[in-house]
């Protein structure tokens, strides 16, 4: 996509050769120094002339001077009303011009396909994300692989990616001999049926807090995993029955966030295609044996030896990562295979993607880890093998109960309300967690996630109902050349071209969270034109037409832009 900054690029190179002969500078570098100034009144956009000072070899206030005046802004057709040169930086003015009869006429054209990522088409990409541990609870601290990890899947479809997202289940390793042995203690088959995963996390609970009284428990459940690996008939079903229970309710959380994924092939499903691995392993001289265990050591590297197979002999979560990679690496071919968890998994990460180099792949940098940070509620940490844990669902429906409460004193009546209140509660939830980068770590404030005023998923929902609500007005409009009549158009008009560029670099970075910034800047600007400006009732025919036009633009953009962050549109709040 040209946008407006790589076009200003070129032609500030182009200057840049004609004021300095004999010089070079790319455009591209001129691209990565242009800046937004966040006080527009300094221009739309500015290069800060002393960024090319060394380059150059002359100070930026004659820099910016020489560059001004080999500029040319103003024609007809350019992207550019005028520049100007103050204290060393150059800046520009966008025209307004080149925004209605350029811009508009883009977004409308292209619609859905506008601002898409480029560099990217073609690709294979294999994302491993969601993958919550079997019989454990699904509890807020999967919020962030889930919903980061969707909208990367999301961001590099719009790229024109094929993308294969997988749900690497934790459905294998020695929680399932501890759940085998609850349940045969203490579980009913009844009581698990009703209570479905809740019942089973009891379990859970319950064994961890009888094993400290009774550690002979430990060893039982070591026993009935080392059975189940064997697989015996009665072990394997109880299992097959406890993933199944686990996934009725984590495809309920997916449906709620619109979430689908192609494959659950999760830990269990590599279990066979563990023992090759290690021969390979071993025939490559990697293996070595360390008090018992076997482990590849990764001392040369910085870093504790990856362990591969434990003292009795079981695989553990690295072994199934490697064997998992080898395989996604055979059946996809992928370009990219992209691994979200949280941080304190980033040692388990480089530790195997190393392993997967020794082995002599080659493939091996083309493994991405991307972490992300804690999350907390009201100041509180999550606890999980005490049981002390805020679930998702649970987080979900307290946002879905507060949403209606609100929705009631607002909008009684309203049709579909049970689909409007989900889509907004667990929008808000999805929308206060995506609006920081995704190291920070997050502290939920319920309160503040769902309020209609703040930066909040629910005001820019409000937003994108407002544009439906003005276009089902519309009736028969006449098609003309577009012209801004107002600062606001402008301004607006100026956040949608930078669309492209959002997208981009939220690819580049892997960081959704430019996305939620763009929607909130989009919604802020549609709010002031909205506010400042008459639409529907405008009595000049070509200015109306304009307004409408431009809303269009703006409900298609903003619908996509909360396609890539898992935010549901609604038509009505
Ligand atoms: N089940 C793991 C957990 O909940 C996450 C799995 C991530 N994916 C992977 N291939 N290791 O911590």
């Amino acid at each position: 996509m040209l946008t407006i900054k790589n076009v200003i690029s070129s032609k500030i190179a182009e200057s840049a050769a004609a004021a300095f002969p004999g010089s070079s500078v790319a455009a591209s570098d001129i691209f990565t120094m242009l800046e937004y100034p966040p006080d527009a009144g300094k221009g739309d956009l500015a290069l800060p002339c002393f960024k090319l000072s060394r380059t150059l070899r002359r100070p930026p206030v004659q820099i910016a001077s020489a560059l001004a005046g080999a500029f040319k802004a103003g024609e007809p057709g350019s992207p550019v009303a005028s520049v100007e040169a103050v204290n060393g930086y150059l800046n520009f003015k966008i025209s307004d011009d080149y925004l209605a009869n350029r811009v508009l006429p883009e977004i409308l054209e292209k619609r859905e396909k506008y601002g898409a990522p480029q560099g990217y088409e073609g690709m294979t990409v294999v994302l491993d994300y969601s993958s919550p541990n079997v019989a454990k609870p699904f509890h807020i601290g999967h919020l962030g692989t889930t919903v980061i990890g969707h909208s990367l899947r999301r961001l590099f479809e719009f790229a024109g990616c094929k993308c294969i997202s997988i749900n690497h289940l934790g459905d294998w390793g020695t929680q399932f001999g501890k759940m085998i042995v609850a349940y045969r203690l203490w579980g009913s088959r009844e009581e698990i049926e009703k209570k479905e995963i809740d019942g089973l996390v009891e379990l859970y609970v319950k064994f961890h807090e009888e094993a400290e009284k009774d550690p002979g428990l430990e060893d039982m459940a070591r026993e009935e995993f080392r059975k189940l690996e064997a697989g015996d008939p009665g072990n394997m079903a109880l299992w097959r029955w406890f993933v199944e229970i686990s996934l009725r309710e984590y495809e309920r959380t997916y449906k709620q966030l619109g979430i689908e994924f192609d494959s659950y092939t999760g830990e269990s499903f590599y279990y066979d295609k563990t023992q090759p691995l290690i021969e390979d392993l071993k025939k490559k001289g990697l293996l070595k044996l360390d008090d018992g265990a076997s482990i590849v050591d990764l001392e040369p590297y910085g870093m504790p030896p990856c362990l591969i197979l434990k003292r009795d002999g079981s695989t553990i979560y690295s072994t199934r990562d490697i064997a998992a990679a080898i395989y996604r690496k055979e059946k996809y071919n992928f370009d990219r295979c992209i691994y979200v968890t949280s941080a304190g998994q980033s040692l388990h990460f480089r530790q195997w993607f190393k392993v997967v180099e020794l082995m002599g792949y080659d493939w091996a940098d083309r493994l991405v880890h991307i972490p992300y940070g804690t999350v907390s509620i009201n100041g509180e940490k999550l606890a999980t093998r005490t049981g002390n844990v805020i679930l998702l669902k649970d987080l979900f429906a307290l946002a879905i109960e507060k949403v209606k409460a609100i929705m009631d004193e607002k909008s009684p009546g309203i049709e579909n309300r049970e689909e409007v209140a989900e889509a907004v509660g667990v929008g808000a939830v999805v929308f206060y967690y995506l609006s920081s980068s995704r190291m920070r770590d997050i502290n939920f404030v319920l309160e503040d996630a769902l309020s209609f005023d703040g930066n909040t998923g629910p005001y820019v929902q409000y937003t994108y109902a407002r544009t439906c609500s003005v276009l089902e007005k519309v009736g028969r409009i006449d098609d003309c050349n577009f012209v801004i009549g107002s600062p606001e158009e402008s301004e607006l008009l100026k956040v949608l071209c930078r669309f492209g560029e959002c997208t981009e670099a939220a690819l580049r970075d892997y960081e959704p969270f430019y996305v939620t910034r763009f929607i909130l800047d989009l919604a802020a600007a549609f709010n002031r034109f909205y506010h400042n400006c008459r639409i529907l009732n405008e009595e000049d025919p070509a200015k109306r037409t304009t307004r409408i036009r431009l809303t269009e633009a703006v409900n298609v953009v903003l619908g996509r832009a909360f396609g890539l962050i898992c935010l549901k549109k609604t038509s009505k709040i």
